[in-house]
């Protein structure tokens, strides 16, 4: 199977590419990443040398660019990760995120349709629903309704995704996850960045009244939802993916602290953000029903392992913000000189 995987050098896209080529033979994967700041070579050097990976720098809105790598490598399916991701940068800078989530889907949406492939999927999120009232849930019919300029141009993309379904017939898939976290994950969301602050005694920055509650799915159990989705998911339909661990932020915090073995006089209350949701919820009967997958790791467990790979590698928190390795050659892992890209 050849896979063409945007945004693979981020925090979900390099797990996934690296579960997937470690679990077959059979998976070729071309990554196509800007490399932007949250992109990160590094995070792919475990799969660098193999030969069924090969990387390309592009970015998804230079629609010759994916044109070129569509006609050369002739994916049979697409996995679309790439995107701007984080909240809080979307309302500071929100333009990015138009034209990479929804003009950047678009521009490989076409390519999609002129070289076909047999699954398109759209990696969405649990914030396109906008904030969900306890005790309810939202399934995969519930009207979207982002808050924020994130959310909202993942909704653009999102749609834009399924009239391609309805217009060209292009065989797309949607999953939309909740809250993920685990190793690799850029320390600017919210478990990275409260993990680092601990472990260099800095102040734990939480927003508001600290009451917001989100669902928190390990991104190997994402990975694997992704995986489950793209063998047996049904053409034409949207999947959500909850981790089944319903949590308020300031509770997420203190588990972070306790597992650092720091005190709670580190918490520092801010003032909250603009269009903050309060709850997201996801009902994740359907992607359970369709392919058997289900959640395998704890909260406790993996926060616990993700503090560990935190604690374990500090020169990466530092790299990633300093912006080091944008070549696999910096990088020094291709014995062939330049890593072959198409
Ligand atoms: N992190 C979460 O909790 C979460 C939850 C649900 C869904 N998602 C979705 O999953 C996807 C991946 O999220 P993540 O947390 O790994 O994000 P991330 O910010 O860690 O990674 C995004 C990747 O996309 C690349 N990229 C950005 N703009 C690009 C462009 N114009 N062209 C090519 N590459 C570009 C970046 O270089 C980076 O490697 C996103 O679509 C996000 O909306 C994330």
């Amino acid at each position: 199977m050849r896979l063409l995987v945007t945004g693979g050098a981020g925090f979900i896209g390099s797990n996934f590419v690296r579960q997937a080529l470690r679990r077959s033979r059979q998976v070729e994967i071309l990554v196509l990443d800007l490399l932007t700041y949250a992109g990160n070579l590094e995070n792919l050097a475990p799969v660098a040398d193999l030969p069924t990976f090969r990387f390309s720098r592009v970015d998804i809105r230079d629609a010759a660019a994916v044109r070129d790598a569509f006609r050369s490598f002739r994916p049979e399916a697409v996995v679309h990760f790439a995107a701007e991701s984080h909240v809080d940068r979307s309302i500071h800078s929100p333009a990015e995120f138009v034209s990479t989530n929804v003009t950047g889907t678009g521009v490989l949406l076409e390519a999609a349709r002129e070289w076909p492939v047999g699954r398109f999927l759209h990696v969405s999120t649990d914030e396109v629903y906008g904030s969900i009232p306890a005790p309810h849930a939202a399934d995969e019919e519930r009207p979207l309704s982002p808050s924020n300029p994130y959310s909202a141009s993942k909704a653009g993309a999102d749609l834009l995704v399924s009239a391609y379904a309805k217009t060209h017939s292009l065989p797309v898939l949607i999953t939309r996850a909740s809250n993920n976290y685990g190793p690799y994950q850029f320390p600017e969301k919210l478990i990275p960045l409260m993990i680092t602050n601990a472990l260099a005694d800095k102040p734990l920055p939480v927003y508001g009244d600290g009451l917001q509650e989100r669902d928190w799915l390990h991104v190997h159990d994402h990975c694997r939802a992704i995986e489950a989705v793209l063998a047996a998911g049904r053409a034409g339909e949207t999947y959500n993916i909850g981790g089944e661990c319903s949590m308020q932020n300031i509770e997420v915090v203190r588990r972070v602290l306790d597992c650092c073995r720091k005190p709670a006089s580190l918490i520092e209350y801010v003032p909250d953000r603009p269009g903050h949701d309060r709850r997201y919820a996801l009902d994740s009967k359907k992607v359970k029903s369709d392919t058997g997958w289900e959640p395998s790791t704890s909260f406790d467990s993996g926060l616990w392992e993700t503090v560990r790979w935190f604690r374990d590698n500090p020169e990466w928190s530092a790299r990633v913000h300093s912006g080091e390795y944008r070549t696999f050659h910096d990088l020094n892992y291709s014995q062939r000189g330049e890593f072959p890209s198409v």
